[in-house]
This record gives C-alpha cells, structure tokens and sequence, in this order.
C-alpha cells in the first residue's frame, strides 16, 4: 500500500470498531470512514457511507446485496466479512458485480471449538444455573441429589458439519474420551474419519444415537430450522445441543418448548434465531445456557480476525489475490482474461502501471 499522506489513498469503509492495532494498518493506508456507534450500522447510512469505497468490512450484521452493491458504485473491489460465516454477504451478487468477497476462516477455528466445548460443559453441568443461585442467595448445602448434570467424558459426541470448526470440537471430545458421530453433506476423506474415528451418520441416526450435538454448519436455505421440532423429538431426553453457528439453524421457539418440558436436557446457545434478540421463553428456561456470540471472542483472535480482513482488503484493493477468498471463479476468470497476468507483468502495489517501473518484488 502507499505509505501514510500520499495522494490518491483508497476510500474503505469498517462498519464497526475493530483491534486498533488493525485499524492504524487501514488508517495509515487508505483514507477510512470508521463506524464507531455500538450498535450495527443502521441500512440507509450503510448504503450511504459505502458510496464511492474501493472496499468495505462489514460484520454479520451488514447485508452485502445488490442493494448494497449498486449504493457503493463500480469503484468497489472487495467486501471482507469480519467472520468465517458469510450467509449476510451475498456471494453471487458480489460476483456479478465484480466484487471480490472474503470472510476471516481459520484463525478463529480453534477458538471457536473451545467455546462450542465451553458450552457443552456448562450446560451439561448446569454451571450457570449453580451462578444463578449462588446469586440469589438461594439457601443451599450440598447434597447427593443437588443439581446433578450429565457426564460428558465417554459420552457419544454428534458434530453436524464436520468442518475446521467441527474437526476442531472432535479433536477435543476425543480428549474426553468421548466417541464422535458426524453429518454432513460432503463426506470428508477417509483419513479425516480415521484422525478422529468418526463415523458418519444420517441426520436422524445421528440425532437419535448422540449425547450431545454441536451444530457446526453455514445458514443457508437448506439449513434453516434444520434442528426443529421432529428433530428435537428424536433426540434423547438426556442430550445436550450446542449452537455456535447461526441462530436459524434452530428452530428457537420448538427449542424452547423442548427444553420448558425437558424433552432434552440442556443446550447451550451462542447465536440466535433473530439475533440479537433471544426468544422470551429461552430467557426462562434454566436449562438454556446462552452468551451473546461470543464464539471467536478472545482478544488474540480478534486480533487475528482484524488482520486477516486487512489483509484481504489490501490485496483485493491492490489487483492481489485476497487470501481468503469466496468468489475465487471472478479471480480465476480475470486472471485467465489478462494479458500481463499470463506473461507475469503484473505488479500488485497500488499505482504501479502493468509492467511499469520497478518491476515485481
Ligand atoms: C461469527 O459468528 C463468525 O462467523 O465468525
């Protein structure tokens, strides 16, 4: 990128305050309009402020359509969605527009499985419902019936997307001692299966047999409400549901009515249907253990959320090929379509002419 006070910065925008270490990479570099309200960007002023941008970082909050698209104008080259899910940008949209678009995979993946663990356990073992009463200075003293949870160590673990993310929760139940079930709709290699001796099951088998299922896959049309009513039935009255992915994977209200008649002992929620509001009837039930989408929620990889989306807005601005990138075909496309490309005389720094002086470093 150009260094700090040069002419012709890019215009970018970040529709929420992120590392700050992050944003003086941004700032030193591109001319950036920064949102710095608590909340999500309210939908006129993010059409407004995404005019004219040569990229944007938006958050699970913003909608990249062809709304949004069009606003910002034939200027734009990349959208980088600071998160791994991307069901708020619209990937194709993006791509007939010519946008490149980028979310932040992998350096939240290890995370994002401790707290897919976390909530496993604490639901399991009502480690919020003991908070809550402690709290309220409930009288208590120990006894052998008080508050008794499930075990975890040696139980069945059912993962349903087996992903990074879902790899990552298996390599912990392994830790526990805990046998894995998986679904999803591509089957890993076998020495996937054979790293974690999972087996895949079919949902409802996997459902039926498991003490504990962690939902792990993207919100798309054929996953919403894909835990719902005849899928909470099936499950065991003893099992816990964890959800760390999005919240319309669940149908919340069937959820709720599951856990008020304890037709499934616990889950523990990190996302919710219409986020960021929580179903009333969730807010009561003990047995739910909800955060507020705290998945990826440590400071370092927060951080290293913050640089990776950097990293791709610098690379889709500059004519690079953005690291992490959900359109590769639109790459793939340019660069069968470019000349100086298919000899090797591009250059990828901003202000640099195909060719032009000083070579490629
Ligand atoms: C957060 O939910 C993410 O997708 O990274």
């Amino acid at each position: 990128m150009e260094p700090p006070g040069s002419a012709g910065r890019p215009p970018v925008l970040v529709t929420r305050r992120l590392p700050q270490e992050a944003l003086d990479r941004v700032q030193a570099s591109c001319e950036m309009t920064l949102y710095e309200g608590d909340g999500a960007m309210r939908r006129d002023r993010l059409l407004a402020e995404v005019a004219g941008k040569a990229g944007a970082i938006t958050l699970v909050a913003d909608r990249v359509d062809d709304e949004f698209l069009d606003a910002a104008g034939a200027q734009l080259k990349i959208v980088v969605n600071y998160a791994v899910g991307f069901d708020n940008i619209d990937v194709d949209a993006c791509t007939r527009h010519g946008v490149l678009a980028s979310n932040t995979p992998e350096v939240l993946t290890e995370t994002t499985a401790d707290t897919a663990f976390a909530l496993m356990m604490a639901a399991a073992r009502r480690i919020a419902e003991g908070d809550r009463l402690l709290r309220a200075q409930t009288p208590w003293i120990w006894g052998p019936l008080m508050m008794l949870g499930q075990d975890i160590h040696h139980k069945t673990l059912g993962i349903i997307g087996f992903g990074r993310i879902g790899q990552a929760l298996a390599r912990r139940g392994l830790g526990f001692g805990m046998r894995v079930l998986y679904h999803d709709v591509h089957r890993p290699p076998a020495e996937v299966e054979r790293e974690f001796g999972a087996q895949y099951r079919d949902l409802d088998d996997l459902l039926r047999e498991s003490d504990f299922v962690s939902l792990h896959t993207n919100l798309t049309e054929q996953t919403r409400h894909l835990i719902n009513a005849e899928h909470l039935a099936i499950m065991k009255p003893t099992a816990v549901l964890v959800n760390t992915s999005r919240g319309p994977v669940i149908d919340e209200a069937a959820l709720a009515a599951a856990l008020r008649e304890n037709r499934i002992f616990a889950a523990g929620l990190d996302v919710f249907e219409h986020e960021p509001i929580v179903h009333p009837d969730l807010l009561t039930c003990e047995n739910a253990v909800i955060v507020p989408h705290l998945g990826s929620a440590t400071v370092q990889t927060r951080l290293d959320m913050a640089n990776l989306a950097v990293d791709n807005l610098f690379a889709g601005i500059e004519g690079r090929r953005p690291p992490t990138l959900l359109n590769p075909g639109l790459w793939d496309q340019r660069e069968s379509q470019d000349p100086f490309r298919a000899i090797g005389l591009r250059c990828g720094t901003l202000g640099i002419a195909p060719g032009g002086i000083g070579g490629c470093a």
